[in-house]
């Protein structure tokens, strides 16, 4: 970033183990068009749903202070498992604007006539402390069923939101919720908003889904105005609205799973930078395999 502009002008710092946050990313870019946005995907190690507590939260650091590196002004840690686990040790070590996000258990509470919800979320989200304090200060009244949904990340990493046996898998998920009457779906993990439709031809319109991603873009428009630090709109000599710079897309992969989704689900074109971000956990790997 020049360094004689605006902290305004800086981009926005948006992570996730992979590709799952883009589907903040779509919500970020439609609710602030003007702020720039550094995309970082862990895609060479994820999913983070089976990784230990400690992996998480080594990468979840190393990512976060990478993007400070890159000179982002706030960060959105788009993934719901990290944010689970490590948040409070980023906000700990880091002293920048930041936005976690969290399965939609309040929304849901809100909407359920049933007084059913089902939750899909990662093992590690469902086990975590952060959860459970969530059902029990939102959802007291609430039946919640809570179901891990194995297989669901890795089949969006590979770009499948729409296979037969995706639907197959997805459909021993949430039969049994609807069987139990719930009428509310909580898609707790950023990557199950792009199985939407999937969903859909499954549920038909029995079941709200509950997807947080626009409530994300919204808190961290308000997390931006705290801090002064909302970019200003450019515009055209001619008064219109300038669109704002495209992402700046990085993966810790080769890139090519990021730039087919971001083609297919967000109709960008998108360069993938592969980015190296080393951590204490992912050297002992390598050590481990020299
Ligand atoms: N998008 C991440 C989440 O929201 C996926 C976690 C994983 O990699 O297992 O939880």
């Amino acid at each position: 970033m020049n360094p004689t502009a605006s902290p305004c002008a800086a981009p926005i710092g948006i992570f996730d183990s992979g590709l799952g946050g883009l589907s903040v990313l779509r919500a970020v870019r439609a609710h602030l068009p003007a702020e720039q946005i550094v995309y970082a995907a862990d895609s060479r190690y994820a999913p983070y749903g089976q990784r230990d507590d400690d992996f998480i939260a080594d990468r979840t650091l190393a990512i976060c202070e990478w993007l400070v590196a890159q000179g982002a002004k706030a960060l959105v840690v788009a993934c719901n498992t990290a944010t689970a686990q490590s948040i409070a040790l980023v906000r700990e070590r880091l002293s920048i604007p930041l936005v976690g996000v969290e399965p939609g258990i309040k929304p849901a509470a809100l909407i359920s006539k049933s007084r059913v919800a089902g939750v899909l979320a990662t093992q590690v989200t469902l086990r975590s402390a952060r959860f459970q304090a969530l059902v029990e200060r939102h959802a007291a009244d609430l039946r919640v069923l809570c179901q891990p949904g194995h297989g669901l990340v890795e089949a969006v990493e590979r770009c499948d939101v729409s296979s037969p046996a995706l639907v197959e898998l997805l459909r021993g998920y949430v039969e049994p919720m609807l069987d139990a009457g719930a009428d509310t779906l909580v898609l707790g993990c950023t990557h199950y908003p792009f199985l939407d439709t999937a969903i859909r031809s499954i549920v038909g319109e029995r079941m709200t889904l509950v997807d947080t991603s626009v409530a994300i873009a919204r808190q961290l428009e308000r997390v931006l105005d705290q801090h002064g630090l909302r970019a200003q709109p450019a515009s055209h000599a001619d008064g219109s609205m300038a669109e704002g710079a495209p992402a700046r897309f990085c993966s810790t992969s080769d890139g090519a799973h990021l730039r087919t989704l971001a083609a297919a689900l967000l109709g960008i074109e998108a360069q993938v930078e592969c980015v190296s971000i080393p951590s204490r956990r992912t050297r002992e790997l390598e050590a481990d395999a020299a």
